[in-house]
């Protein structure tokens, strides 16, 4: 099985990506950089983004994450402590959705690596 369906199919990760929204748009030390970016762009970063870390990312035609994040990175000041808050938040939904620990470890896996830092990073 995938690692989304092993985390539950659509319902848990629809599940997951309001939990993760809502946890980002409430943390004072990232959320400033969806003030000025529209609702439905902000729903399709955490779908994109969950999408991305549970495996599920074959097809995705978006930008590459390098150039989706470059004006954050050239603009606002996006930087390591900012990604950490948000593998942290992703964490946090995880569990508190229920996930076993060592699936969440294999997400973990996914998002949180140094080549996936550096290409949001711009770096
Ligand atoms: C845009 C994924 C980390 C904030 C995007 C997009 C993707 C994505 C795929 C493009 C969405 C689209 O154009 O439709 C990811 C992944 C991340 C990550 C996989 C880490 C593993 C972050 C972090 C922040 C952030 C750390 C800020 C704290 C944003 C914002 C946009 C965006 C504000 C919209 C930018 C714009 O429209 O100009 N992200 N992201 N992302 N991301 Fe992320």
């Amino acid at each position: 099985a995938t690692l989304f369906e092993q985390l539950g199919g659509k319902d848990a990760v629809d599940l997951a990506v309001d939990k993760f929204y809502d946890r980002v748009l409430n943390d004072e030390r990232i959320n400033r950089f969806f003030v000025n970016v529209d609702m439905a762009k902000q729903r399709r970063h955490q779908k994109a983004f969950l999408t991305y870390v549970f495996g599920g990312s074959e097809g995705y035609d978006g930008r590459s994450l390098r150039n989706a994040h470059k004006r954050l990175v050239e603009e606002m000041g996006l930087q390591s402590e900012h990604f950490d808050a948000v593998i942290e938040d992703l964490v946090l939904t995880l569990q508190e959705i229920g996930v076993p620990d060592e699936l969440i470890g294999r997400v973990g896996e996914i998002a949180n690596t140094t080549e996936t830092k550096k290409e949001v990073l711009n770096q």
